[in-house]
């Protein structure tokens, strides 16, 4: 039968309105379950923890990933590299990262939790430009003869050994912030977080 203009008619429209409207919010309750296994863009930006898998992280290279906005290094340092670290400490500002910028657990010559791999926010302390990663040794690198490799800031010429710290008289105050991190297997970290749930 088709439809007019009686009120029946009008009922019927509604109830199909009704339905209709019923099946849409199933759809919108549904969403936000499977949504809430990953995280969102938004939740991501806000600080959510970041999974990075590192198994093709070899020795001597570098990653980047993005955790609350910001640029976040992960880089597997060879044998040689971590050898560098102790025989430039007294060039360094803070070299034994007394001014607080890691969580305790990478409060060490290595600034991490396993020596090979620094996890670090590639931000400059400075004015906030980021550092490029200088790992060619000696002059070579453009920087000094005796460069051991790490990292130079383009804005204003600070540098940072292989570990973030900043060489003595530069312009940038702190060494490079560890953020909080955990590993959940030989080759998985999670950044932003540093306790198991
Ligand atoms: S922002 Fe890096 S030295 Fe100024």
């Amino acid at each position: 039968m088709s439809c007019d203009d009686t009120v029946d008619c009008g009922r019927r429209r509604l109830l199909v309105a009704t339905a209709a409207a019923g099946g849409v919010a199933g759809v919108a309750v549904a969403v936000p379950f499977v949504a809430s296994m990953l995280p969102s863009e938004r939740a991501k930006a806000a600080g959510a923890p970041v999974e990075v898998d590192i198994s093709k992280l070899g020795p001597g290279q570098m990653m980047t990933v993005e955790w609350r906005g910001k640029p976040v290094w992960i880089i597997n340092r060879t044998k040689e590299q971590l050898d560098s670290l102790p025989k430039i400490d007294d060039q360094l500002a803070d070299p034994k990262s007394d001014k607080n910028m890691q969580p305790e657990y990478a409060k060490n010559e290595t600034r991490s939790i396993k020596p090979e791999i620094l996890v670090a926010v590639g931000i400059c302390t400075h004015l906030g430009c980021s550092p490029t990663e200088k790992f060619k040794t000696g002059a070579d690198s453009g920087i000094a003869p005796d460069w051991p490799g790490g990292f130079f800031c383009p804005c204003h010429g600070s540098t940072f050994d292989l570990a973030g710290r900043v060489y003595k008289s530069k312009p940038a105050p702190d060494n490079l912030e560890i953020p909080p991190h955990m590993y959940l297997g030989d080759a998985k970290i999670v950044i932003g977080e540093d306790k198991k749930a």
